[in-house]
């Protein structure tokens, strides 16, 4: 079983709640590009998890392969496959959670804003569907550039009038993720016991990873935070520059949105201590979403976690007020492009 297998020590020690496996939990997870470089890996990770009673896969093409091919390993989860546009509503009736790793992704060269013009629309379309047809679920947005598109899905959440600001993120778990293997691997740690929360946004500066807020406590030198400071910023940049055209990252994106899912899901089961970063609508700053620490309960958000951005270093506090005028720009054009639309 993986539960628990995607946190770190350093979170865990932290979860002091009476949470046990319970043998009756059965949620569903819908995969909207479920047959994509991330839906795949993703897939096959989510059909590993005890918690889920029915996988639904959607995307546009080679969903029936993907999914013929997953329901042959046997753990408890239902596959079902759904193909093109005509099948969308089904794919997302009676779901619990849904991810949306859909759209295009970057070619070396390229920042994550150029998918912007492919990608809007196609959150757009999806998050139409999901308003329509599980208004209730947890939704995750992978598709880049996160910035900008978890302000298009609550705009169209909102036209929709079905808003509900508690249960759509933003999936950012792919920074923490690097930040705790570049922390670990520079100071010598145990991975397990590694934990960097990191705010702001998802791309470029606007990802910030709080070194000085490492769990265990564990100081640098100026050079080191500069250096790991630039190394998660662009790390997203590494993948896509050494995978040379064929796309970005996949497998450790697959990794994180698991993790993502299954606290998710440990959540909705009532585990009181459910702690992940996710780019939300927030009050921490004044921009209308940040991603920061937020605690997880059934009804999403619970609290966001206010303390990590108090008592920053000088470096901190000055690279935070600089990524603020680029994450404002990519809000507002994601908000903009909803509500120019007739
Ligand atoms: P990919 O091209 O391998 O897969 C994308 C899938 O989406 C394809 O199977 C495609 O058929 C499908 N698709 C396209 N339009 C669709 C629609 N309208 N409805 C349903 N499915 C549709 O790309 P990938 O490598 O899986 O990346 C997907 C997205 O995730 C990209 O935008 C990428 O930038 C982003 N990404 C985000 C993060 C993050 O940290 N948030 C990390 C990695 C990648
Ligand atoms: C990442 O951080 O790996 C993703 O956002 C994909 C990308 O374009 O870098």
């Amino acid at each position: 079983a993986l539960r628990g297998s995607f946190a770190s020590k350093a979170q865990k020690s932290s979860q002091r709640s009476q949470y046990h496996l319970n043998p009756q939990a059965s949620y569903k997870v819908a995969i909207l590009g479920a047959a994509g470089g991330i839906g795949q890996p993703l897939a096959l990770l989510i059909k590993m998890s005890p918690l889920v009673s029915a996988l639904h896969l959607y995307d546009i093409a080679n969903v029936k392969g993907v999914a013929a091919d997953l329901s042959h390993c046997n753990t408890p989860s239902q596959i079902l496959d759904f193909t093109g546009a005509s099948e969308l509503a089904n794919s997302l009736k009676g779901v619990n959670v849904v991810v949306i790793p859909a759209g295009v992704p970057r070619k070396p060269g390229m920042t994550r804003d150029d998918l912007f013009n492919i990608n809007a629309n196609i959150v757009k379309n999806l998050v139409e569907a999901v308003a329509d047809n599980c208004p209730d679920a947890f939704i995750h947005i992978i598709s880049n550039p996160v910035n900008s598109t978890v302000p298009i899905a609550a705009e169209v959440l909102k036209q929709k009038g079905v808003y509900n600001p508690k249960k759509l993120f933003g999936v950012s778990t792919l920074d923490v993720v690097r930040a705790n293997t570049f922390v670990a691997q520079k100071k010598n740690l145990k991975l397990i016991d590694v934990d960097v929360p990191v705010v702001g946004g998802h791309a470029g500066i606007t990802i910030l990873p709080l070194l000085s807020k490492t769990k265990p406590s564990v100081s640098f030198s100026d050079e080191e935070v500069q250096e790991l400071t630039l190394r998660i910023q662009n790390a997203g940049t590494e993948v896509v520059e050494a995978k040379a055209g064929a796309g970005s990252a996949t497998l450790s994106m697959a990794y994180a949105a698991a993790r993502f899912v299954e606290s998710s899901l440990r959540a909705l089961d009532g585990d009181a201590d459910v702690y992940e970063c996710s780019f939300v609508q927030s009050d921490l700053t004044e921009l209308p979403f940040f991603a920061s620490r937020v605690k997880l309960g059934s009804n999403g958000v619970e609290a966001i976690i206010s303390s990590d951005l108090q008592g920053l270093t000088e470096y901190e506090q000055k690279a935070l007020e600089a990524l603020k005028p680029e994450l404002k720009a990519s809000i507002e054009k994601g908000i903009a492009f909803v509500q120019k639309q007739p």
